[in-house]
């Protein structure tokens, strides 16, 4: 298991997973569209597992978690390094009904096969975009039990090593399989969107 987290956008989602990998003992790299000096304030609150890098630095990590527009996704991967196998989580989601720009048709494809063709060598998992920014800020388990956490990717390796981060940081993880499968079942307008269950442990 990666020791550092790299969490490519420190927004709402991208800020609270950072606390939940901080929280279960790993270091957290984390970058936004500007600088690494506007993630003072953030880095501070996180605590010292916690820093900035700039984009290109973070995405190197070992495991990296993608948390940005989904307008921005197509643009920000084709200008990254090759991933050489590494593990990169799309937590992002196709948010068309708020009628954001589109970088591209789907085309048929789930929004995650298309993150997969953009990230050349990455084993995409696609993970926490079911659940809103201000669930995922809350605590992942309490007395009735752990908030399950749906994943899936194509690459058993990379989803097994996903979902003990998952259980690491305290959610339930529920391997779903394929991106393909797994992704339409996940994303925006997909019977899991939205769910929020709890498993008792
Ligand atoms: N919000 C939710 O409830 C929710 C739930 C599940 C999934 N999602 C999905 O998760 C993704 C992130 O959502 P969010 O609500 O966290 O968005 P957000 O609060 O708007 O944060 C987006 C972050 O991405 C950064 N960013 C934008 N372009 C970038 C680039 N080229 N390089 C590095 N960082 C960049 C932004 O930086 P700046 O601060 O510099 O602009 C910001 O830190 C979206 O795809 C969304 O659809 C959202």
């Amino acid at each position: 298991m990666a020791a550092t987290i790299g969490i490519v956008g420190s927004g709402a989602v991208g800020r609270a997973l950072a606390a939940h990998v901080v929280a279960s003992g790993r270091n957290v790299v984390l970058c936004n569209s500007r600088s690494p000096a506007t993630l003072e304030s953030a880095v501070d609150d996180l605590g010292p597992r916690a820093s900035a890098l700039e984009t290109s630095a973070v995405a190197a990590a070992d495991l990296v978690v993608l948390a940005i527009p989904w307008h921005v996704v197509v643009p920000l991967l084709e200008q990254l390094p090759p991933w050489h196998g590494r593990t990169l989580i799309d937590a992002t989601a196709p948010a068309s009904h708020l009628r954001l720009p589109q970088p591209h048709d789907l085309g048929g494809l789930t929004s995650s096969e298309l993150v997969q063709a953009s990230a050349a060598g990455a084993r995409v998992v696609k993970a926490f975009c079911t659940l809103p920014a201000s669930v995922l800020a809350l605590p992942p388990a309490n007395a009735a039990g752990r908030r399950v956490m749906f994943l899936s990717g194509d690459d058993a390796e990379a989803r097994a090593v996903v979902s003990v981060l998952i259980d690491d940081i305290g959610y339930a993880p529920v391997d779903l399989g394929s991106l393909a499968a797994g992704s339409a079942l996940q994303q925006p307008g997909g019977p899991l969107a939205g769910l929020d269950l709890r498993r008792a442990d």
